[in-house]
């Protein structure tokens, strides 16, 4: 299993994902593959997501699938089975970190304050999920964040879109950005798999020296 450092260096921008009907997840894999991105996050935040990400995992064997919003140990368990490649939580608890560790198993805790980052390091967590990242405070927020903690590295959600995305990924501890602006709940739920497509296209163009400059 790749570590999460590995995953999100090959995967920088990650779209987070809400999916209320469980046929909608192969024509999304799709129209993401096609514009040239191989890694989603289906949060958890629906009665089909479980299903979605057994669906993606089984049907896209070359995706990197995967799991938001995991809450508690048993969904840990349960995504690991259905095949999701990695896991994110927007804060952490004992059980969850708990779990993690002990499957070994490529995860992104939630923090967003010092303490929050300081006690994740602590548990061997080093590459952490930012969240929620705009009402947190942003990317000035995490350019402060830089020099005192300087081995923790970052993955932002909440809050980015095409006009500040590469604010966060100009910073030296912004590993990878996720989000649903280009996969919107709505714009899954109306079909608009081509106009996906063509949007992560150009995110794709635009960012793809974004960790380069
Ligand atoms: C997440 O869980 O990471 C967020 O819900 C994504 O935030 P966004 O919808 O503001 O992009």
């Amino acid at each position: 299993m790749d570590d999460i450092r590995d995953i999100l260096n090959s995967n920088l921008i990650v779209p987070v994902v809400i999916l209320d009907r469980v046929e909608d997840t192969a024509p999304l894999c799709e129209a993401l593959l096609q514009g040239g991105i191989q890694a989603i996050e289906i949060t958890l935040r629906t009665e089909a997501a479980m299903a979605a990400i057994g669906e993606a995992a089984r049907r896209f064997p070359d995706m990197t699938v995967g799991a938001g919003t995991l809450l508690n140990a048993d969904q840990v368990k349960q995504v690991m089975d259905l095949g999701a490649k990695f896991g994110v939580s927007p804060g952490s608890t004992p059980a969850l970190l708990d779990a993690v560790s002990t499957n070994e198993f490529p995860f992104l805790p939630g923090g967003s304050t010092m303490s929050e980052f300081m006690a994740l390091a602590e548990a061997s967590f080093v590459v952490q999920k930012f969240f929620p990242a705009g009402p947190a405070g942003g990317p000035a927020f995490l350019r402060s964040v830089a020099s005192p903690l300087a081995d923790i590295s970052f993955y932002p959600t909440g809050g980015i879109n095409a006009d500040n995305a590469a604010d966060y990924l100009s910073l030296p501890n912004v590993i990878a950005v996720g989000g649903s602006w280009f996969v919107s709940a709505d714009r899954i739920r109306d079909g608009g798999w081509a106009q996906i497509t063509n949007d992560t296209r150009d995110i794709v163009k635009r960012f793809s020296n974004a960790k380069n400059c």
